[in-house]
């Protein structure tokens, strides 16, 4: 697949400077092959924007040139129906898409994860390519509503995995099936999207990543949420931890490294006043911001989970943003309809699509294409700083 132009990054300062340096450098071990990076959106509260901006930010770092692969890990399949097009999961087109034996989606992989066949076995066997998007460096791997079942399998397997090796396997083998897939496609990212639970699913593939972000919304229940996914994360922690020495497996190799480290958070949807979230957002904002450098980071830090705070301090330089903040997202207002209807984030949109799709003209048309303009640049922002951190 023709890789497109890799997007040319001003060095403005110091952090950014390094940011053009890692980008050249991309992906390269010690060794010269090629590392393939996972990041997850994980917040297990509900409809706080984790399937837009996985979908959002993984088009952006696509734009920087790099390959990207969407991972779809929710049963409720949004992130599917949003590059598909499909309104709802039980459509006809839908449908024929997950029977075609062409593509590859979560179906068979639960199947055979439960059935308990090799990462191996599987990659050699006839399965399936991964969906195109609109974007030519960025690919999806659709969800399946079967993945529930993967959930409880894998919290089956957690807890009483010791002496039932076809159990005691699933969970290491989700996410070395997972970046196989990744690596076949010459990924340089690897985006999951998770559902808004805290099950065994979830459980294995934040602790197995190398990175997470974690999605918000200005509001008390996200503020609620904070406090305990700092609780649930150390938990994992633990669990891992005991599986892995229970099961008496190697800490080094095994596939969950039980180390993701914390990015920063994304504040979404607040209304703006002047450039800047309007009073009522901002309490929200500043209280989650908060629970976030006082509570989570701490505990966090205890278990090695969390990116250098010098080095976040210099991917935030020339921006308002203090640490962890990784950006400021707005409303989208009405652009998000016509990025739903289009399959494409609200900063690709071409001026055309904006006045034919959103059938918009005069005063109206202007807002949402300056709107447009400002969602570019907190994107790209985002992408830059987001390649940055993982690069050092
Ligand atoms: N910045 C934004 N502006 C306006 N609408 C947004 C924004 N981000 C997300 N949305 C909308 O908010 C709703 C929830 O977003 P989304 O589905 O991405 O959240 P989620 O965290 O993935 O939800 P779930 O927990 O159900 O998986 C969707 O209708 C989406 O279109
Ligand atoms: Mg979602």
């Amino acid at each position: 697949m023709p890789r497109s132009s890799q997007k040319i990054i001003e060095p403005i300062d110091a952090p950014f400077d390094k940011v053009v340096k890692s980008v050249v450098n991309r992906g390269k071990n010690g060794r010269g092959t090629k590392m393939t990076k996972s990041i997850c959106l994980f917040n297990h509260k509900g409809g706080v924007s984790k399937t837009t901006t996985a979908f959002n930010l993984g088009w952006c770092i696509a734009d920087c040139g790099e390959k990207v692969l969407l991972v779809d890990l929710d049963s409720q399949c949004n992130l599917s129906g949003l590059v598909l097009r499909y309104n709802a999961i039980d459509d006809d087109g839908m449908m024929s898409f997950y029977e075609s034996r062409k593509n590859l989606t979560m179906r068979p992989i639960v199947e055979n994860l439960i059935n308990g066949v090799s990462p191996e076995s599987f990659m050699s066997s006839e399965n399936g390519e991964l969906l195109a998007t609109e974007h030519d460096n960025l690919r999806l791997l659709p969800g399946s509503l079967t993945v529930s079942e993967l959930d409880s399998q894998i919290s089956v397997s957690l807890k009483i995995a010791t002496g039932v090796p076809a159990t005691r396997n699933i969970p290491g083998n989700l996410p070395e099936m997972l970046i196989k897939i990744a690596k076949k496609f010459d990924a340089d990212y690897v985006i999951y999207d998770l559902s808004p639970n805290v099950g065994g699913l979830n459980e294995i593939i934040l602790m197995s990543s190398d990175y997470f972000i974690v999605p918000t919304t200005p509001d008390y229940f996200c503020l609620q949420a904070i406090n305990s996914l700092e609780k649930n994360i150390t938990r994992w922690n633990r669990e891992i931890h005991r599986f892995i020495e229970d099961n008496d497996l190697n800490k080094k190799t095994f596939t969950i490294k039980n180390q993701p480290i914390f990015l920063g958070a994304i504040q979404q949807r607040y209304r703006p006043r002047s450039g800047k979230p309007a009073k009522s957002f901002e309490k929200w904002i500043n209280e989650i911001s908060s629970a976030i450098n006082n509570h989570f980071i701490p505990s966090l830090r205890k278990i090695g989970c969390v990116i250098d705070e010098e080095v976040m301090r210099q991917s935030l330089e020339g921006s308002d943003l203090d640490p962890y903040d990784l950006a400021q997202i707005p409303d989208f207002n009405s652009l998000i309809a016509i990025s739903q209807q289009l399959s494409k984030p609200v900063f690709a949109l071409t001026d055309n699509e904006i006045k034919t799709t959103g059938r918009v003209f005069g005063d109206a048309e202007i807002t949402m294409k300056k709107s447009r303009d400002n969602f570019k640049d907190i994107f790209s922002e985002l992408a830059d700083r987001v390649i940055y951190l993982t690069s050092q």
